[in-house]
C-alpha cells in the first residue's frame, strides 16, 4: 500500500495552508479519473493490454486536451486496463489514500459501470473491487458512497438495461449520476431512466452546464429531478436560473482545474467560482478526474487560491458546504460539521465562521 504524504502546504499563502488542512468532502471525483500513468501502465503490463504510448511520461505529455471530447477518448482509452477485482480495488484505493492525505475525511464517488460492461467486465467484478477499497479507505479515516454513473452518449434503452442489471447490487449504490459527452445528449434524453431511479429510492445528480448551456441545468432540475448539479459553471449566464439554484439551495459541484484543463475557462483567473460563491450559490470544490487535470484536492485548493485569492470565509464558506451537499447521515453530518469547526477554532480563528480574510 502506497502511503501519500500529506501536501505540503503553501508557506506563503496562510489561507491556501488553511484550506488545505481544513476537513472536507469530495462529491465530484470519478474513480476511473484517478487511474494515474504509472496504475495504467502497471495494469498493462498485469493484463497483457497493449498501449499505444511507450512510457508513463509519454501518455502523460498526451494530456493536454482541447475540449471534453478530446479528454474524454483519453479517459476510455486508459480505462480499458481496469479488467480484474484487484484492478479496481487498486485504483479506489489509491484514490482514498490521495484524499486522505489531502484532509478529505468525505468521499462520494462516481463510476462508470458501461465503459466496463461493454469490454466484457461483470458488474459484480468492478463492485467488489471498490467495495474492498472502500473497507480500506474507511480504516484510514475516510468514509465513501458510489454513484453510478450513466454515459449520456449512449441511449436510454442502454441505460435502463444497465439499472436492470445493477438491481441486485443497490445496496452498495447511493445515488446515480449522468456523465460523458454533454452537448447534444441534454437532460431529456433521460427522463424515464431516472424517474425509475427515483422510484427505486436512489438519489439522482447530473453533469450539467459544463460544456453545455444553462438549458440543461433547466432540464436536469426539471426533468431529472436532481439533487445536485455537476459543474454547472454555466448557470452563472441565466439571472433567473442562478435565482432558482439559490433559492432551492441546489450545490453545483464545481471543479475548477478540469474546467481549466477542458477550456471552459481560459485560465484560472477568469473562472467563476468567486461569482458563485458571491451570488449565494451552494458552491463545492472538487478535483473531477485528478489523473489527468493536475492534480487532487489541495491541487485544485492551491490553484484557486493562487488566482482568485479567496477569504478564509469563503474556504469555510466551500468546507461547510460539502458536508451540507453530502449525503451523509444528518448525525455524521453534525460531526464532521464539528470538526470543521474545531479545526477553524484551533487555527485561530473564535466563532463558527471566520469573521476576516
Ligand atoms: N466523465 C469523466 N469526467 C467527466 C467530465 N468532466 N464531464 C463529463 N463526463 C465525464
Ligand atoms: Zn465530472
Amino acid at each position: 500500500m502506497t502511503d501519500f504524504p500529506p501536501s505540503a502546504p503553501d508557506a506563503q499563502d496562510p489561507v491556501t495552508a488553511l484550506a488545505c488542512g481544513m476537513p472536507k468532502a469530495e462529491l465530484h471525483i470519478h474513480i476511473e479519473g484517478s487511474l494515474e500513468p504509472e496504475l495504467v501502465f502497471a495494469l498493462a503490463e498485469k493484463n497483457r493490454v497493449p498501449l499505444p504510448y511507450a512510457s508513463v511520461e509519454a501518455l502523460r505529455a498526451a494530456y493536454r486536451f482541447d475540449d471534453l471530447q478530446s479528454f474524454l477518448n483519453l479517459y476510455y482509452a486508459c480505462a480499458d486496463v481496469l479488467r480484474q477485482e484487484e484492478d479496481f480495488y487498486r485504483m479506489g484505493l489509491a484514490y482514498l489514500e490521495r484524499a486522505r492525505a489531502d484532509n478529505v475525511i468525505h468521499a462520494e464517488i462516481f463510476f462508470d459501470p458501461q465503459t466496463h460492461t461493454a469490454r466484457g467486465i461483470p458488474l459484480a467484478t468492478v463492485l467488489q473491487g471498490l467495495k474492498r477499497a472502500q473497507a480500506e479507505g474507511e480504516k484510514l479515516g475516510v468514509s465513501s458512497r458510489l454513484i453510478l454513473c450513466f454515459l449520456r452518449h449512449l441511449s436510454e434503452e442502454e441505460g435502463l438495461a444497465t439499472l436492470e442489471a445493477a438491481l441486485p447490487y443497490l445496496d452498495q449504490i447511493d445515488g446515480v449520476g449522468l456523465d460523458s459527452s454533454e452537448v447534444g445528449h441534454p437532460p431529456g434524453k433521460f427522463t424515464r431512466l431516472f424517474a425509475k431511479c427515483r422510484e427505486l429510492g436512489l438519489s439522482t445528480v447530473a453533469h450539467a452546464g459544463e460544456e453545455g448551456p444553462a438549458a440543461y441545468v433547466w432540464g436536469a432540475l426539471d426533468l431529472l429531478q436532481v439533487k445536485r448539479i455537476d459543474h454547472g459553471v454555466r448557470a452563472m449566464e441565466d439571472p433567473a436560473l442562478v435565482a432558482r439554484l439559490v433559492k432551492e439551495k441546489v450545490p453545483l459541484t464545481v471543479c475548477p482545474l478540469s474546467n481549466v484543463k477542458l477550456r471552459v475557462f481560459p485560465d484560472m483567473a477568469a473562472h467563476n467560482l468567486p461569482q458563485l460563491l458571491q451570488a449565494g450559490l451552494m458552491v463545492t470544490v472538487n478535483s473531477d478526474d485528478p489523473a489527468y487535470f493536475g492534480g487532487y484536492m489541495n491541487a485544485n485548493i492551491r490553484a484557486v487560491q493562487a488566482a482568485c485569492h479567496l477569504s478564509a470565509r469563503d474556504w469555510y464558506q466551500l468546507g461547510k458546504n460539502s458536508f451540507d451537499a453530502s449525503w451523509l447521515t444528518p448525525e455524521t453530518r453534525r460531526a464532521y460539521l464539528a470538526r470543521l469547526d474545531d479545526y477553524f477554532r484551533s487555527q485561530g480563528y473564535g466563532g463558527e465562521i471566520p469573521s476576516q480574510s
